[in-house]
């Protein structure tokens, strides 16, 4: 498995891993409606203009299979104004997800230390990230990793009520 930046002409893969991730991962705590109007064609449209202006401050990286299959991502940068307050780190992770087929081999761990050695070398000293309060293996993975948990607020997705909570690694593991 490699794992390595993400290009313009992955956006396809990585919209196919965001909705399959969600469908896989968060059916425990997301309801089916919620998870059936998921929609690649929404998600390639967000991912084709991320990856059409590369940020040199964030890190897109991708998990690929030697069939050349995407199976895996994660995204991080600047933290967004949104939420900041809570948050209070400078550095954000915005997404990683993995297929249910390749969790445990190590590979979330991978991903994540790439994008900190990669927020360290941007001069970043902290870096946080909210996840779904129900995400409990989510929330194992954060605090293996060293993650510390912090404030929590709920929101809503798709017509449901959700909490979340924060997970800050500061300073940044490297
Ligand atoms: C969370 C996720 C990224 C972890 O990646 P992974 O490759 O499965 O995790 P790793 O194999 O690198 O695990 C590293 C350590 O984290 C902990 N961990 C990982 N998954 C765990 C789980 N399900 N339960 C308990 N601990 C877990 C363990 O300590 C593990 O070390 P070990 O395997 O030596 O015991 C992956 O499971 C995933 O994509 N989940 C679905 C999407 C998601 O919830 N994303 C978070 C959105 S905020």
């Amino acid at each position: 498995m490699a794992v390595r930046d993400g290009l313009e002409s992955d956006a396809e893969g990585i919209a196919r891993v965001h909705v399959q991730g969600w469908r896989e991962s968060y059916k425990d705590f997301m309801s089916p409606d919620a998870l059936a109007g998921l929609s690649v064609e929404e998600r390639l449209s967000m991912w084709r203009s991320t990856l059409a202006k590369p940020d040199p401050r964030s890190k897109l990286l991708v998990a690929e299979m030697d069939c050349r299959e995407i199976v895996g991502f994660v995204c991080a940068g600047p933290a967004r104004a949104e939420g900041a307050e809570l948050l209070a780190t400078e550095a954000e992770f915005f997404a990683i997800y993995l297929l249910d087929r390749v969790k445990r081999q190590g590979l979330g761990r991978r991903l994540m230390a790439g994008v900190f050695s990669h927020l360290a070398g941007q001069g970043f000293r902290s870096a946080g990230l909210w996840v779904l309060k129900d995400n409990l293996p989510a929330r194992r993975f954060y605090e293996a990793l060293g993650g510390q948990a912090g404030p929590e607020q709920s929101f809503d997705v798709r017509g449901q009520r959700l909490a979340e909570i924060v997970y800050r690694f500061e300073p940044i593991p490297h």
